[in-house]
């Protein structure tokens, strides 16, 4: 099957948006999938998997060459030594997380790093035990708290707060938020709150969350999966205590990419050199890459905290997994995110009035004003499961790739940096054509 054709006026609306779109040519700084005939899918799946930066091959296959040709030396010497590699990740994602560059650091994937900041920030002490996450977090997260709490002898049952809508609702209300943290406020330990909901694309206040848990005495920690290189984020000034992310959604470093965290200069300040037990926030899990790096390979038994997030890291990181994020984060930089930010509203929005007029069968879940929502759209197709699933492949039959989440909702996507509004127009026209099909 070939691109889903589109309705006639939508396509040469979406065409004149795209000719006027000054950030048109990064498409072609991506590989495009394609369908079996070749012609390139319609990717509404950068909420998932992000496309690949063409520059990443080159990128790894550098370092493949420098292995090959350097060896042990490499660590050392090239074009991008691997000691300090990680250096080469933290000015762009300090750009797009809102943070000193010395308050982020590139390492492991993102439930790893969500323990390792939970080992330094979730210190349940007292009556303070309970973790306030959102109901239907994302398996990961709950898993990762929980276990967290149980670590620390604690019932996760009694522990863990999982904040739900309102019945009949989709969408957690700030303010029923606000009101959840007040009311449990003498026993909070940690908040733990995505910046945009995986499920229904919801986006977050992540300030008001912060003075929230804060004003309750308990730490405001994020979750930015599907929040980084998608929405503005000023993590530094929303006085956020830590966050982490993976990088292979919105930032396309690559299946399985190197992922990445943010602690809060204050906590960096705050740790007295050397020490390594003890209260918030001094206590953290280590190991050598957390170690200040001029005297790392002294390889002595005190451990010297690095300066800022760095003092988190706790292995060296991995080359081959790092070199495609490098590749995308300076497109980033080229891109610049208010412009993405721009494009991203416009595109969205164009996507939502493509959709209207397909309710009820089709609704959008996701909030409608652009300061709540990412770029992600959250469908629910009415029917039940069986009809969800048929109108998810049928879409998928004609050319268009997004994804399903059980029991009823399709999320797609459109990505500012590589989508067009010709992509959206065909989408909405797919689906407007498998709804017409009956399925
Ligand atoms: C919201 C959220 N949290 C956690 C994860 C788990 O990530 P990882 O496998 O990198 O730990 C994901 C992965 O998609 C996610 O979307």
């Amino acid at each position: 099957m070939s691109r889903p054709a589109a309705d006639p006026a939508s396509l040469a609306q979406a065409r004149a948006r795209d000719a006027a779109d000054p950030l048109r040519g990064f498409r072609e700084r991506f590989a495009l999938p394609l369908d079996a005939h070749g012609a390139p899918l319609v990717y509404l799946c950068g909420h998932s998997l992000g496309l690949q930066p063409l520059g990443a091959k080159q990128l790894v296959l550098e370092e493949l060459e420098a292995w090959a040709q350097r060896a042990v030396e490499g660590h050392e010497h090239g074009g991008r030594p691997w000691v300090p590699y990680h250096q080469n990740l933290a000015a762009g994602l300090s750009e797009l997380t809102g943070a000193d560059p010395s308050e982020v650091v590139a390492m492991n994937s993102l439930t790893v790093n969500l323990h390792l900041m939970m080992a330094s920030f979730y210190r349940p002490q007292g009556k303070r035990t309970r973790v306030l996450i959102e109901a239907g977090a994302f398996s990961s997260d709950r898993h990762a708290v929980a276990s967290q709490i149980a670590w620390h002898g604690l019932d996760p049952e009694v522990a863990l707060i999982e904040l739900a809508p309102a019945a009949g609702a989709d969408l957690i209300e700030p303010a029923a938020l606000d009101t959840a943290i007040a009311r449990h406020a003498d026993e909070l330990a940690l908040v733990l709150w995505p910046g945009v909901q995986f499920r229904t694309g919801q986006s977050f206040d992540l300030a008001r969350i912060a003075r929230a848990a804060h004003a309750a005495g308990a730490i405001a920690g994020f979750d930015l999966a599907h929040s980084v290189g998608n929405t503005p984020l000023a993590l530094h000034e929303a006085a956020a205590d830590f966050a982490v992310w993976c990088s292979y959604k919105y930032l396309n470093g690559g299946p399985g990419a190197i992922g990445g965290c943010f602690v809060h200069e204050r906590h960096g300040r705050a740790q007295p050199r050397g020490a390594h037990r003890g209260g918030l926030p001094g206590a953290r899990l280590a190991g050598w890459w957390g170690h200040e790096a001029d005297t790392r390979f002294r390889m002595e038994s005190e451990f010297r905290a690095a300066p800022g997030a760095d003092a988190w890291a706790v292995s060296n990181p991995p080359i081959l997994a790092a070199a495609p994020l490098v590749a995308s984060l300076m497109i980033f930089a080229a891109a610049g995110m208010e412009r993405l930010r721009a494009k991203s509203l416009a595109l969205t929005g164009f996507m939502d009035e493509l959709l209207r007029p397909l309710a009820p069968r089709v609704t959008v879940i996701t909030p409608r004003e652009g300061a709540a929502r990412g770029c992600q759209l959250s469908l629910r197709i009415a029917g039940g499961v069986d009809a969800g699933r048929r109108v998810f492949e049928g879409l998928r039959a004609g050319g268009v790739v997004g994804d399903w989440r059980s029991p009823d909702i399709i999320r797609v996507a459109p990505v500012p940096l590589y989508n067009s509004f010709e992509d959206v127009a065909r989408f909405a026209a797919r689906l407007a054509q498998v709804l017409g099909e009956g399925v």
